[in-house]
């Protein structure tokens, strides 16, 4: 599986790629906003610590816009990938996009077959928000599976990226569905290898070797 941060903060960015972990990142409008930049320069900054794809989300209505608006994002970097909201304009977006070799990140999806249309409109990417679908009382684990089930059949070239993750559970499930990517808050990633056991097998370890004879 493999992992991207869910941030445009980056100092957090910075440190998780020095894990070396990190294979891409994607940001929102909302993650944005938290950052006293403007969103090219953000971006620019972004894919020079990180090599891997780079979500940055358009904001315009129109097909027309939305592709006008993709192309100025995606000359900043050549791993720039369009975030494009799961709309009836977004597909039209999408399916020019991607004739054009531009990378499209469909996102807001919530339902299988919202997925199943972003990948017949040739999204390179989807991202089905599990945290807010199980925030409705929806299941977003199993949105997860009812999307990997319909890629399985068939020979999409879309990999999903999975969304609004909450805790580590969503995680390690949807790896074990083998989701391609989950996009990861850094809250989430720090507590990813937190254990106790960890901890105290740590203490135990040091305090025994402590009476180890030293030559
Ligand atoms: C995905 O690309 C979105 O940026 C993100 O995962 C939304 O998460 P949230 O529900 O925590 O805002």
């Amino acid at each position: 599986m493999k992992i991207f941060i869910d941030t445009a903060n980056l100092d957090k960015i910075r440190e998780v790629n020095s894990w070396g972990i990190l294979d891409g990142v994607t940001t929102n409008p909302s993650l944005v906003a938290k950052e006293n930049t403007d969103f090219e320069t953000l971006v620019g900054e972004i894919c020079k610590i990180v090599s891997g794809p780079i979500s940055a989300e358009v904001m315009s209505e129109t097909a027309t816009e939305m592709v006008e608006e993709a192309r100025k994002l995606a000359a900043i970097n050549k791993n720039v990938v369009i975030k494009v909201p799961m709309t009836e304009e977004g597909l039209k977006a999408t399916k020019t996009l991607a004739e054009e070799g531009i990378p499209v990140n469909m996102t807001l999806v919530f339902s299988a077959a919202q997925a199943l249309l972003a990948c017949k409109a040739g999204a390179r990417y989807i991202s089905p928000f599990v945290g807010r679908f199980d925030d409705v009382g929806e299941d977003g684990l199993r949105l997860i599976a009812e999307i990997m089930d319909i890629l399985d059949s068939y020979d999409f070239d879309t990999e999903v990226i999975v969304a609004s993750i909450r805790h580590p559970i969503h995680v390690t499930q949807a790896a074990r569905m083998g989701a391609h990517i989950a996009t990861i808050p850094y809250d989430v990633l720090k507590k990813m290898f937190n254990h106790p056991l960890t901890d105290i097998g740590i203490k135990r370890f040091k305090d025994d070797w402590a009476k180890v004879p030293k030559k």
